[in-house]
């Protein structure tokens, strides 16, 4: 089989790497890739939004099958294209995918189909939705309703904080389109877990779960991020919690999508809070995480290619996936400034050296090669990863990795799996 896979990230070197693996895969080509993709994968420099551009690659490439990984393709209508176009594809068409491109449309979804979720509102008008707050108080979240590249949620911790994001996103500035309505939501107490389920359109079969560190320092401070660290098992996130969230929110998630006539096929990211009364959800992303994905593909035993192509194909129903017991950890190398702004094209020497201690494998996000330099080409730029026994195990040798890898201009979180480990360093 010929494969494309469209982007260029962590998570796109985990899914080429896992894929690459696969006795399946004759050719592996990535576009746009990175210089660590560019060591399992072809890459083809096609931006992962040029629709018109992968589609017309997948035509002149002979693609048997595209995967996708992120979200901005997705919720574009890239899966449509490639099928309109008789190409398999691993990714929900653009209707489906609705579930992360419109918060509104996810939660409404939530309270038809009965799913755990916080209390909400949706609003396009600055003053009802100031009344809202105020009579609901705080804290109390705010969010965009488009895709914000991860930027559209407040966490308000006072109803002046919250009426200030909501007058920002309304006023149409702050996010153009993807702001001009917003969901006003109930403020969750409790632990984050990410969870991932494939669906068919028709079946859901589990993967498993992760937690994630979205702020930029240690101790969970500082500004949001995509995400600086990644585990899994993550203890919080058992097997009981599996088959609520599975019995609660994933299956009733796949039969409302199939009812309204827009199935979903792909992998669903759940985003939970795990709270006194069970798992709630806060949102759905329509694709794997980055850097979840980064930890999930190192524990997954099984062939990876044949789960895909029965999602694509409405096969999962008797499919099943073997999973190592070992613990996963994957800690982002980002450029100082991360975050916010950051300079591009420091080189990363001492990768050669990192990625030959026992159980470590590292995966490139924004790196660019330059003969046989490898450069710096984004905000997250290194996905150092470890398996081990324990977690403990798993976070020494991600961090002995990372003390041989030499980059005076990029920075890392030193905590990654502290509520694994029951306290912070
Ligand atoms: P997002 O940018 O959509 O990934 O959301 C950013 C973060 O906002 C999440 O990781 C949560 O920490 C937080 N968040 C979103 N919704 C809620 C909620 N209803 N209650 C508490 N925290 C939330
Ligand atoms: N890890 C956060 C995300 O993929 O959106």
């Amino acid at each position: 089989m010929r494969v494309l896979v469209v982007g260029g990230g962590g998570r796109e070197h985990a899914l080429c790497w896992a894929i690459a693996a696969s006795p399946l895969c004759s050719k592996l080509i990535c576009a746009p890739g990175n210089a660590g993709i560019a060591r399992v994968a072809e890459c083809i420099d096609v931006a992962a939004d040029d629709l018109a551009g992968q589609v017309a690659l997948a035509r002149s490439q002979k693609i048997d099958f595209v995967v996708v990984g992120p979200e901005v393709p997705l919720v574009a209508g890239l899966a449509d294209r490639l099928t309109e176009a008789g190409i398999k594809v691993f990714g929900p068409s653009a209707q489906a995918a609705r579930i992360e491109g419109s918060k509104g449309f996810s939660k409404d979804l939530f309270r038809r189909a009965g799913i755990p979720t916080g209390a909400y509102e949706r609003f396009t008008d600055v003053g009802k939705a100031v009344d809202y707050i105020e009579a609901c108080g705080a804290p109390i979240v705010v969010k965009a309703d488009g895709l914000a590249a991860g930027k559209g949620v407040v966490v308000a911790e006072t109803v002046n904080q919250a009426i200030i994001a909501v007058r920002d996103m309304l006023s149409g500035n702050r996010f153009g389109i993807a702001g001009a309505s917003v969901v006003i939501e109930e403020f969750l107490v409790g632990q984050e877990a990410s969870f991932f389920a494939l669906s068919d359109g028709e079946h859901a079969l589990p993967l498993i779960g992760a937690q994630d560190h979205k702020r930029a320092f240690d101790g969970d401070k500082g500004p949001n991020t995509g995400g600086m660290g990644a585990y899994s098992p993550a203890p919080i996130f058992d097997a009981a919690m599996q088959k609520r969230t599975m019995d609660e929110i994933i299956l009733p998630t796949v039969r409302a999508l199939a009812e309204a006539g827009t199935p979903f096929k792909g992998v669903l990211y759940a985003g939970l809070m795990i709270t006194d009364q069970g798992p709630k959800i806060f949102e759905y992303n329509c694709r794997f995480g980055d850097p979840e994905c980064q930890v999930l593909m190192p524990r997954l035993k099984s062939d990876i290619l044949p789960a895909l192509i029965a999602t694509a194909d409405g096969n999962l129903r008797h499919f099943d996936l073997r999973w190592s017991d070992e613990t996963a950890l994957t800690v982002v190398m980002a450029a100082k400034g991360y975050p916010d702004a950051y300079q591009k094209g420091s080189e990363i020497r001492g990768l050669e050296a990192a990625s030959r201690i026992e159980g470590v494998e590292i995966f490139h996000a924004g790196t660019k090669a330059d003969g046989n330099r490898v450069l710096a080409n984004g905000g997250r730029v290194l996905n150092v990863t470890a398996v081990g026994r324990t977690v403990e195990v798993a976070r020494d040798r991600a961090y002995r990795a990372i003390d041989l890898i030499d980059w005076p201009e990029g920075f890392c979180r030193r905590d990654i799996a502290w509520r694994a480990l029951g306290s912070q360093p």
